[in-house]
């Protein structure tokens, strides 16, 4: 039905779920009701990643930004996830999904961090897919604290500046050992990245659907990665050069195969 080549799947899909306030506000319903169908949408993502074999999938569900919301709503979303976490864990360990929490850690309701480090541990072990929620996240705010930890390394002999590059950069940030994303997909109708991943996106396919998070379905997500394989991705090569069957994976950043962090020290 869908003409995908699947040995040219994305290694890495990251997605904005924007557009679950809208979609209730047209339903006449709250703004968290709307968040709470986003979580339908979320579920149908996970498992046809799982099925198709996308071996990392990174969502983001609460932004730094995202602060400035109602208290109300903030609220309810960090209850939100909790209820999430708590309730999918068994289905994550069950299919084999690591599940990995992207984000400060500080400022998140002491229950929430309670079930996100129990849903990382218990699911260490696992690599089937890469399930990566960013959860108080910021992309500027994580490249600073990569800069932070690297100017430490740098006090304590561990690092030399002039040693510095793309790859060594990259394993200060909390995606260390990730693939780069291949494909960012934002719902909801805005063009732009909103301080999501800033460094680890640099390559990737942007794909913007007007479509509001709740109503993404499977087909949707199909046609956005039937989209991303009609795409060249050229890396800075010419047209010619890419058809002379360079492998898309020489991309800049293209990184470990599978998620490989915990030596540095993630706070
Ligand atoms: C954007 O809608 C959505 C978010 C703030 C992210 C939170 C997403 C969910 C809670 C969906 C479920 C996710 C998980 C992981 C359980 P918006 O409020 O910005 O929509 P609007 O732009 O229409 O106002």
């Amino acid at each position: 039905m869908y003409d995908l080549d699947m040995k040219r799947l994305p290694r890495h899909v990251a997605i904005i779920m924007d557009g679950n306030g809208r979609w209730a506000r047209q339903k006449l319903r709250t703004r968290i009701f709307g968040h709470e169908k986003g979580v339908g949408a979320v579920r149908k993502i996970v498992s046809r990643c799982r099925e198709i074999g996308i071996p990392y999938l990174t969502l983001y569900a609460f932004s730094k930004e995202n602060w400035n919301r109602p208290a109300r709503e903030v609220k309810a979303l960090w209850s939100l996830l909790e209820r999430f976490l708590k309730a999918e864990l068994p289905e994550m360990i069950e299919k084999q999904i690591r599940f990995l929490h992207l984000g400060d850690v500080e400022g998140i309701p002491a229950s929430v961090l309670q079930i996100l480090r129990q849903a990382e541990e218990q699911t260490a072990g696992f690599g089937r897919l890469v399930l990566s929620l960013a959860l108080n996240y910021g992309g500027r705010q994580e490249i600073l604290r990569a800069v932070q930890l690297l100017a430490e390394d740098v006090r304590n002999g561990r690092a030399i500046p002039s040693d510095l590059s793309g790859d060594v950069f990259s394993r200060y940030l909390y995606t260390e050992g990730y693939p780069d994303p291949d494909l960012v997909i934002r719902t909801g109708g805005e063009i732009r990245v909103s301080n999501f991943l800033l460094w680890q996106i640099a390559y990737a396919e942007l794909y913007f659907t007007e479509i509001l998070w709740p109503d993404f379905a499977e087909s949707d997500f199909m046609e956005a990665l039937v989209e991303f394989q009609n795409r060249e991705r050229r890396f800075g090569r010419t047209g010619e050069q890419v058809k002379s069957a360079v492998p898309d994976r020489s991309a800049p950043g293209a990184g470990a195969s599978r998620a490989t962090r915990g030596s540095r020290a993630r706070s």
